[in-house]
């Protein structure tokens, strides 16, 4: 209802359009905004939350960078649980560090000075030749209803994260890579098989493992190693993910398997850890 205009006391106080950043006074208006609480209020909670948060291309890009140095091959991304597809563009946002840098140097939407202990390997060839995404439940960003429901995930301060996800959305409205509407159980198989040699598909996922049950970890778990075996260094796969870590959550941690034939059972290397909302990257190296 703030971002559209429908509730100018509480935005007085909304950083990401300009407010002060008085919560005590922010809470004040909500507490009159809900005295009766509105249909936009109601609606909104018969549905559960849904976010994509362009901070986490900080940690997916980095990843596919250690990947594109060590195949030495343009990638085709696949990514599970797209939600709005704000990270399948990972390309068009900049990341720097210390001067060097990969992606759109003209991006809005930049990740300067983020990596501590080690930086990912910014001059590798890193070409992002194809992606494609799915989601069981997608959000159209090119919709004005898809992006303010999508913004309106978005924490109202810092205003720069909000920020962030607004020029995302308008450079995604440019060009929108393919969503498909499926459950990554249905869609996977599909984008495993046949592979194309002379690319490495980078399957990856961000803040989704957890809405998965066991079971299905583990059939997905299968189905990765199974066409991981099938690699080769002239059609590797790699399986890369930012999730929480499993037994205290947080960190974030960005993890990488890469099957490209030289050994069947690769490790499961751990990359970096961070936030779940970009923010400093603790680099661990390759
Ligand atoms: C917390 S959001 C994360 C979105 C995005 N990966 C990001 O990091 O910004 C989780 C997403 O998983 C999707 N999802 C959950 N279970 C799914 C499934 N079985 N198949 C496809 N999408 C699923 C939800 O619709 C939602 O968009």
């Amino acid at each position: 209802m703030v971002l559209s205009g429908e509730a100018p006391r509480l935005a007085r106080h909304y950083p990401s359009v300009g407010g002060d950043g008085d919560a005590p006074a922010a809470m004040a208006a909500m507490r009159e905004l809900l005295t009766e609480p509105p249909p936009p209020v109601l609606d909104t909670l018969t549905r559960p939350p849904q976010t994509n948060e362009v901070g986490r291309s900080a940690a997916l890009a980095s990843g596919m960078m250690v990947i594109a140095e060590e195949t030495g091959l343009p990638l085709q991304l696949r990514e599970l649980a797209t939600s709005g597809g704000l990270n399948l563009w990972p390309d068009a946002y900049w990341y720097e560090q210390g001067g060097e840098g990969w992606g759109d140097a003209s991006s809005p939407v930049r990740f300067t000075d983020l990596w501590e202990g080690g930086t990912p390997p910014f001059s590798a060839p890193c070409e992002i030749v194809d992606r494609r995404g799915c989601d069981r439940d997608p959000i159209d960003v090119r919709t004005h209803e898809g992006a303010l429901t999508l913004l309106s995930y978005v924490w109202p301060e810092p205003a720069s994260r909000f920020v962030r996800a607004r020029d995302a959305i308008r450079l995604f409205r440019a060009a929108p890579p393919a969503i498909d509407r499926a459950d990554v159980r249905d869609w996977l198989p599909g984008q495993l098989e046949p592979r194309s040699a002379g690319r490495a598909l980078v399957v990856y996922h961000s803040v989704f493992w957890q809405y998965l049950d066991l079971d299905t970890q583990g059939e997905l778990q299968m189905l990765f190693h199974d066409a991981g075996r099938r690699a080769s260094a002239e059609a590797p796969l790699a399986w890369l993910r930012l999730e929480p870590r499993p037994d205290t959550y947080i960190p974030a941690q960005l993890r990488l398997t890469l099957w490209d034939g030289n050994t069947k059972e690769p490790p499961d290397r751990l990359l970096a850890t961070t936030g779940f909302h970009g923010g400093p990257l603790m680099w661990l190296g390759a």
